[in-house]
């Protein structure tokens, strides 16, 4: 089979986290035999080829990273330059799915923009193929390692392709997780986070407490 992927994060692919995800999901797709060609959006001169690309393959999948509880603005660029390009005969044949991720845990950070994707997917008269849904950020900070986390990617590249190129399969809704936290997760959670940002603060030359509030005793 041939297969387009799309990583429509903004991030410089050094720094992404979906570009993490892409490579893990495309090399296990790649060891299954099929042919696998990966853009990312970052990369402006990427985006005629990726067109095309989209134009011969049958199978697309959109990596997007949630960012203000929706999809980047580049893939909504995109979209825009695909819906002019793509002729209408060919658009019941795509088959699109999406590998949607973010940083905070709950499903309900990921359900609007998973909602617009279904809906986008239908209005350019495509067929949508399912979303592979995670928080990424959480899974770090609960496992303390990248490498489980991209073994299950990989592990969803092999059932992607075996599920005739989508995510309509029980162990991709699994996935997702909880639609509200457990005391014990929000704890995990807040306590990760609290840290990262205390060395970015410290990386950054600050030396004030996280929870310092000078503001509010400006007007005494
Ligand atoms: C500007 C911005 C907005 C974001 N908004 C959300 C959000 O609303 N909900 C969420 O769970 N994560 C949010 N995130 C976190 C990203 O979804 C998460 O870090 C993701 O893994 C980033 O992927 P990338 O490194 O490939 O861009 C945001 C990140 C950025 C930079």
């Amino acid at each position: 089979m041939h297969i387009t992927v799309i990583n429509a994060s903004p991030c410089s692919s050094v720094h992404s986290n979906t570009k993490m995800i892409v490579d893990a999901f495309a090399k296990s797709v790649a060891e299954c035999g099929h042919d696998i060609q990966v853009y990312s959006l970052s990369e402006r001169k990427q985006w005629k080829e990726a067109l095309e690309s989209i134009h011969t393959n049958e199978n697309i999948v959109f990596a997007i990273p949630v960012y203000v509880g929706i999809a980047p603005s580049l893939f909504k660029e995109f979209i825009e330059q695909l819906n002019s390009f793509l002729p209408a005969q060919v658009r019941p044949l795509k088959r699109i799915s999406f590998i949607v991720q973010s940083a905070f845990p709950e499903t309900t950070q990921r359900a609007c923009c998973e909602k617009y994707l279904q809906y986008l997917t239908q209005e350019l008269n495509c067929r949508f193929s399912g979303i592979l849904s995670h928080c990424v950020f959480y899974s770090f900070i609960e496992n303390g390692t990248f490498e489980n986390l991209m073994a299950a990617y990989s592990y969803f590249g092999k059932k992607y392709t075996d599920n005739d190129c989508t995510f309509f399969f029980s162990e991709a809704g699994d996935f997702n997780g909880a639609e509200i936290l457990t005391e014990r997760q929000a704890k995990l959670f807040v306590r990760g986070f609290n840290f990262l940002c205390r060395m970015n603060a410290q990386e950054n030359g600050c030396t004030r407490d996280l929870h310092d509030s000078p503001y509010e005793n400006l007007n005494q």
